[in-house]
């Protein structure tokens, strides 16, 4: 019995992690497509196919539901996957929406009219793809009003964390906290928007100083995942848990392993 969490690459692990620990009996089969990371320097259409590919390979693998654990599938392919229509029985899930939800203080399908909330300036850190397709302003726009988002698309970090170059990944995170507030000098929250940026979390925290609270997937996605596992028991599939890459199971188990901090064995998908 295991759900699919899929990434381009790393960066779904830090959502796998939450899930894993708010989870401990529910299996995972990851799918982390490396040949293809990263997706957030690719074009809409590319983003979706790739996703397809992958989501159906976990579909014929047992799982029944599939989480993009990748802001750039979610805002690239994942409505368009919803609208061609999924085969029965099956489902794919995004992690956009229980960000917004915690962001924007509603509870779990809280269809209610868009409100003020607390927060009025938000930074979002994301990639060039996430951040053209204006996804999360769309979605937060359906349930706060008076939020003024400052996009700042985060070119080169997700390559260097795939490549395992973390000085390099510092140093991009520092210089694009900076272009953020040359355009947002004191945002309120900022948020993580992509799956690999938690691994950079502490970076994001110093760079932005003490006051910014910073907003990470993980935990929110997990909370949801468990909420609607309870409602939906039959969507936990009959697949095997496990890792599985389209890049060098060798190479990406070595930086699953650095990451997580426990002995990760990808194989090949
Ligand atoms: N972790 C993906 C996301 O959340 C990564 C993107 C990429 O491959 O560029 O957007």
């Amino acid at each position: 019995m295991a759900v699919g969490i899929f990434d381009s690459g790393l960066g779904g692990l830090t959502v796998l992690n939450a899930a894993q620990k708010r989870l401990p009996d529910v299996d995972f089969l990851y799918y982390a497509d490396s040949a293809h990371a990263p997706y957030g320097v690719r074009n809409a259409d590319d983003i979706y196919q790739l996703t397809r590919n992958a989501v159906q390979g976990l579909w014929a693998r047992g799982c029944n539901l599939v989480i993009l654990a990748c802001n750039t599938a979610s805002a690239a392919a994942l409505r368009r996957m919803q609208e061609e229509g999924v085969p029965e029985g099956k489902r794919v899930l995004g992690v956009f929406v229980p960000l917004i939800e915690a962001l924007t203080e509603r509870q779990w399908g809280d269809n209610s009219p868009p409100r003020e909330v607390a927060v009025k300036h938000v930074g979002l850190f994301a990639t060039p793809a996430t951040v053209s397709s204006r996804a999360f302003q769309r979605e937060l726009a359906f349930r706060a009003i008076g939020v003024d988002v400052e996009a700042q698309a985060c070119g080169g970090v997700v390559d260097a964390i795939e490549e395992g170059d973390m000085i390099l990944a510092e140093a991009l995170v520092r210089s694009h906290v900076d272009a953020l507030k040359r355009k947002m000098p004191e945002p309120q929250a900022a948020i993580l928007g992509c799956t690999h940026y938690p691994l950079m979390a502490e970076t994001f925290q110093q760079a932005l100083g003490p006051n910014v609270q910073v907003l990470s997937q993980g935990d929110l996605v997990a909370e949801s995942l468990a909420d609607y596992l309870q409602r939906h028991p039959n969507m936990l599939g009959d697949g095997a848990d496990g890792f599985l890459t389209t890049g060098k199971p060798g190479f990406v188990s070595d930086r699953a392993t650095q990451f997580l901090r426990r002995q990760i064995s990808f194989e090949a998908a």
